[in-house]
């Protein structure tokens, strides 16, 4: 049995170690393709493996056309996006991943990325605290919850909206849920996405609930850049000198940020968000092990394409 980790961006050494120790232990070979650039690297490589872990990895119509012998697909992390579900199916290929994993790693580049920005860049000038903030939290899944927590130790007043989610699992929590998606951005002076990129969110971010945000108001986006409508939130940065956006990924309008709003975002140049040691580890071992566990009994408990 041979498993191909694919990783345009590569897990960190130890969480190879350890994926490579649950691979062992089952007596399947490990290969590994990290830091390729040509997807068609990926095409060659995929040929003759029965498993696939990849990370954002696009696992297309092409790649399985490729991979002849494949029955399982890991996505070593929350967001499916980048996996072809359709194709899988038609394929015959399990597509997993593994929710909750990389959630602390998310949560905690989220207040990074707030904390540098509330004291200016470290530049010697007068910033802000977090404390006694308002906090949205814009769904309430498995990084919403580490958000909360985190943000609890800060004292900020935290609330969140999510369709999926009830009142009173966010009640438990310490949060206050809100009605809808503009009660959330209407007494949030910072939001924070957390949702997947599906047909339905994507673009789901615009000028209409931006433009509802108090004063000096900060989007933070460590979900998927194609959440936002680009063009509101221009929009937005024209009209409020007082509003900035932290996002974990490079908006498709970065040219205009550079040119026009210095000082008032950051954009993290590769997806930073589930990049420690910790979160590799979680997710890279979870996906071994859900391989063994899908060939050895079965368990599709993680199965996506259902
Ligand atoms: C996820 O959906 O789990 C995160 O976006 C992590 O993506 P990455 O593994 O490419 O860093």
């Amino acid at each position: 049995m041979k498993i191909l980790v694919a990783t345009e961006k590569a897990f960190a050494p130890v969480a190879v170690k350890l994926i490579r120790e649950v691979t062992d232990a089952a007596g399947y070979e490990l290969v590994l393709l990290e830091n390729y650039k040509d997807p068609a690297d990926l095409l060659k490589a995929v040929a003759d493996a029965d498993g696939l872990i990849v990370r954002s990895d696009m696992v297309t119509a092409q790649v399985l056309d490729a991979a002849k012998k494949l029955k399982i697909v890991v996505r070593a992390g929350a967001g499916y996006d980048n996996l072809d579900l359709a194709s899988c199916t038609a394929h015959n290929v399990v597509a997993m991943n593994t929710p909750g994993q990389n959630s602390n790693a998310v949560a905690e580049l989220a207040f990074e990325m707030m904390l540098y920005n509330a004291r200016g860049g470290f530049a010697g000038k007068s910033g802000s605290e977090l404390r006694g903030k308002s906090l949205g939290l814009h769904a309430f899944g498995n990084v919403g919850k580490f958000m909360a927590e985190i943000a609890g130790g800060f004292g900020m007043k935290v609330s969140a909206y999510d369709p999926f989610v009830t009142s009173e699992e966010m009640k438990k929590a310490g949060v206050y849920p809100c009605a809808n998606a503009e009660e959330l951005y209407r007494t949030c002076q910072y939001v924070s996405l957390h949702m997947p990129a599906t047909e339905k969110t994507k673009k789901s971010i615009g000028y209409g609930l931006l433009s509802l945000m108090p004063p000096d108001s900060v989007l933070v986006n460590t979900a998927r850049k194609e959440v936002i409508d680009e063009d509101g939130l221009l929009k937005i940065f024209e009209e409020r000198k007082d509003f900035s956006y932290l996002a974990d990924v490079e908006p498709d309008c970065k040219p205009v940020f550079e040119e026009k709003y210095k000082g008032r975002y950051i954009f993290t140049a590769k997806k930073m968000g589930a990049q420690t040691e910790e979160a590799n580890i979680n997710a890279g071992v979870a996906a071994a092990r859900q391989i063994v566990d899908y060939f050895r009994n079965g368990n599709i408990k993680f199965q996506v394409n259902k």
